[in-house]
């Protein structure tokens, strides 16, 4: 039903009809070719000993592998400031300081946190992997090597990584088309990040769990995503729009949760992007829903939404003073449009302790990017 109401509206959200899309590639089909952008995986070996080092070069031989070599820690970390890694086996015994404690600085460092680790030992003792695997890394092997078994991990280690680096482009894309959504209108530059600063801070205020307030902060990027099948003339005509015209507008909300719900990790922000323009008593789109049938998250984003479209200025009106902002938004849940309870908390928190800043301001607040805070999610997902 909601894929026909789409199409009528415009022939370019037709679905793709099942039977031509190509059977999806699984995991297992992967191999260890070159990357879209035609780069080998690269693989840093990270030991002391040069015929430790030899033995594995000549077991990965075969693979279209690019190989880096390190003896020392401080080498390898000033290789991953350089260079692109796609994987690294450490050995344990490391001049300098331990292979175990090379693996916890790589998996503390934001930019090489999901490059995977194999790490290599020669003194047995269960303690030593438990303490590898504590300081993050992926896999252990126990020397000596079997060629096989160390072609198998590492290919099993690059599957995992390709996936990873998959969905954090697919996802990198998606956060760039809401950017170059938001970009059309050049009267609501920095909305999205303010709003993600607004609903968050709300969502703290209720006590929310992390994993509901990393979905405020994505709704506050994604959630008018779906414009991007409004046409110009329809988005920024001046004046009001004709029947036709306010169902192409409103049919963003359910085209937005199209686009984003191929992304497994976006769904606690799917809620958010499909019923952000609900109301309260019933009138609101699109499907309608009162009270508290509007999921929590769309109902704290629309409050945030709302206030920040009404303290920065439009080509239609100025920026309202902080306490004009509110008062209208108090009106509006009197009238039955917005929950009551909600708004007069976001008044606490607007106005109570670390009070929001003004809008220029919070757009210029360093929020975590959406991507970091996705990563963590993607990871788990991927190695589950
Ligand atoms: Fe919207």
């Amino acid at each position: 039903m909601r894929l026909e109401v789409a199409s009528k509206l415009n022939p370019a959200l037709t679905e793709i009809p099942a039977a031509s899309i190509a059977p999806a590639r699984t995991m297992l089909d992967w191999t260890p070719e070159c990357d879209a952008a035609g780069n080998r995986p690269t693989i840093l070996i990270v030991d002391a000993e040069d015929i430790n080092r030899r033995v594995l070069k000549a077991m990965l031989r075969a693979a279209p592998y690019r190989l880096l070599e390190a003896i020392r820690p401080t080498e390898a970390l000033a290789m991953l400031e350089a260079e692109r890694v796609d994987l690294i086996v450490i050995d344990l015994v490391l001049p300098e300081y331990s292979g175990a404690e090379l693996c916890r600085r790589i998996k503390s460092d934001r930019r090489t946190q999901f490059v995977p680790i194999l790490m290599l030992a020669n003194v047995p003792g269960v303690e030593n992997e438990i303490d590898s695997i504590a300081a993050g890394a992926d896999e252990f092997l126990m020397k000596p090597l079997h060629p096989e078994v160390v072609r198998t991990r590492i290919k099993a280690l690059l599957r995992n990584k390709a996936a990873v680096d998959s969905l954090e482009e697919a996802e990198t894309i998606l956060f760039a088309l809401a950017q170059a959504v938001e970009a059309r209108d050049k009267y609501t530059s920095g909305h999205c990040q303010r709003l993600a600063y607004y609903a968050v801070r709300l969502g703290r205020a209720l006590g929310l769990l992390d994993y509901q307030l990393t979905a405020l902060h994505r709704g506050g990027y994604l959630h008018d995503i779906g414009k991007v099948a409004v046409p110009d003339a329809v988005l920024f005509k001046q004046g009001g729009l004709n029947e036709q015209e306010w169902e192409l507008m409103r049919a963003h909300a359910v085209r937005g949760e199209e686009i984003c719900r191929p992304m497994k990790t976006l769904a606690p922000v799917l809620p958010i992007i499909r019923s952000h323009h609900e109301r309260w008593d019933g009138t609101g789109y699109p499907d309608g829903l009162k009270g508290e049938q509007i999921p929590l998250l769309a109902r704290i984003l629309q409050i945030a939404d709302i206030y920040d479209a009404l303290t920065t200025a439009r080509p239609y009106k100025p920026a309202y003073p902080r306490d004009e902002a509110l008062t209208t938004l108090e009106e509006e849940a009197r009238r039955g449009w917005r929950d009551l309870e909600l708004v007069s908390l976001f008044r606490e928190t607007v106005c109570g302790y670390g009070a929001f800043p003004d809008p220029a301001l919070a757009a210029s607040l360093p929020l975590a990017s959406p991507l970091t805070l996705s990563l963590e999610n993607m990871r788990r997902e991927v190695s589950r």
